[in-house]
């Protein structure tokens, strides 16, 4: 089995690479190193089982002909998990180009390598839940700790319409489009994954992405703090953080995209929603709740900031189609998910 990861020494990829790897598959992975990481990742995977099957190249997947010339040489592939990208909205906002190019052309480039070289392979490309927007045209109910939306009761399914809005939801968006029509238009297999937040080991997250990440930094810190009786230096919140999102661990993650690959024949450019389901659906309050219980902390400190542009108030997939086509659920519960964030994040600091 070879397999081709772009980003795959990003948080995705690396999570993809070590699984495929311990598997004893033959990993390419395709990676600028741009991200902060990435090049820690690459070291760790270095040294994981099976590293004499790992080949990776430093190339950005902008470039078409370098691009081509991996495709040419080292494949054809069985599978390609596409989930290099520029991946913050705030990051989209000051420099839209790169966005745009790093997202829909790289996505382009990389579909027709495969159309060209590697037309039997399968590809899954990582989108995102904010192709729909900021969905504000919902009926938000304001509870004591979170928002909830009464007529989607197991969460958003792939009906939804498509609503792309800042830069990174147009170039996410678009290249979502993209990978479903190769697959209409010229035959190719492939598979979308709206996203909602992922967490877990080889994460490095950052304020503008990867919440569940950056939250367990600022308590651990805080926790430092009380421990040398300091007073607690206050982090930052956008928004009333009421806003939900239903979380899932990389550990599912991987199996979501082996068990796409197992379904390979039934892939003709589907879309899925995929996260952790209603069960594992967290507002950032409740974040904070569970890190004070975790931490033991009484009470966290943070500032408000205005809510970030179109951020989406609730987001929960419903998982039921790919419970049905995939035959995949989750299977990390968020509280033991984020008891062993808190021991990945203290590694970091
Ligand atoms: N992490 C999440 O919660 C989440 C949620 C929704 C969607 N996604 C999508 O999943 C994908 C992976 O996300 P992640 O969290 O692993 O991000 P990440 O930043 O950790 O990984 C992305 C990797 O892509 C590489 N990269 C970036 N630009 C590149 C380029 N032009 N050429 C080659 N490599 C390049 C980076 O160096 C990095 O290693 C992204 O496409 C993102 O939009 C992630």
């Amino acid at each position: 089995m070879k397999i081709l990861i772009t980003g795959g020494c990003g948080f995705l990829g690396s999570n993809l690479s070590n699984f495929f790897l311990k598997k004893n598959y033959e990993v390419f992975i395709i990676d600028s190193l741009v991200r902060r990481g990435s090049d820690i990742n690459l070291s760790w995977l270095k040294n994981s089982t099976n590293h004499k099957n790992l080949k990776n190249f430093q190339i950005d997947i902008k470039n078409k002909n370098k691009l081509e010339n991996i495709f040419e040489v080292n494949g054809p592939f069985d599978y390609i998990c596409h989930v290099a990208g520029q991946v913050a909205m705030t990051t989209s906002l000051k420099d839209p180009r790169t966005d745009l190019e790093t997202n829909l052309i790289g996505t382009f480039n990389v579909l027709e390598a495969m159309r060209k070289y590697s037309p039997h392979s399968l590809l899954a490309y990582s989108s995102t839940n904010k192709v729909y927007g900021d969905l504000g045209w919902l009926n938000y109910k304001e509870m004591s700790t979170r928002f909830s939306v009464s007529e989607y009761p197991e969460g958003f399914n792939e009906n939804l319409p498509l609503d792309f809005s800042t830069p990174y939801g147009c170039s996410k968006g678009s290249a979502d489009q993209y990978v479903r029509d190769w697959a209409r238009i010229y035959g190719l297999k492939t598979v979308v994954f709206r996203h909602s937040s992922i967490y877990g080991g080889r994460q490095y997250a950052s304020k503008d992405q990867g919440w569940i990440g950056w939250f367990c930094k600022k308590a651990i810190e805080q926790k430092k703090q009380q421990k040398s009786n300091q007073k607690l230096l206050p982090f930052t919140i956008s928004g009333s953080g009421k806003q939900v999102r239903d979380v899932l661990h990389a550990d599912d993650l991987v199996n979501l995209y082996e068990k796409a690959f197992f379904a390979k024949e039934k892939l003709n450019g589907e879309i899925f929603n995929i996260g952790g389901g209603l069960e594992n659906s967290l507002s950032l309050l409740e974040l904070f709740n569970l890190l004070s219980e975790l931490l033991d902390i009484e009470q966290l400190s943070y500032n408000k900031l205005p809510r970030r542009q179109s951020d989406q108030d609730f987001f929960v997939a419903s998982i039921k189609k790919a419970k049905i086509k995939l035959g995949w659920e989750p299977k990390i519960n968020y509280k033991k998910g984020i008891k062993d964030m808190i021991s990945w994040t203290s590694t970091l600091i």
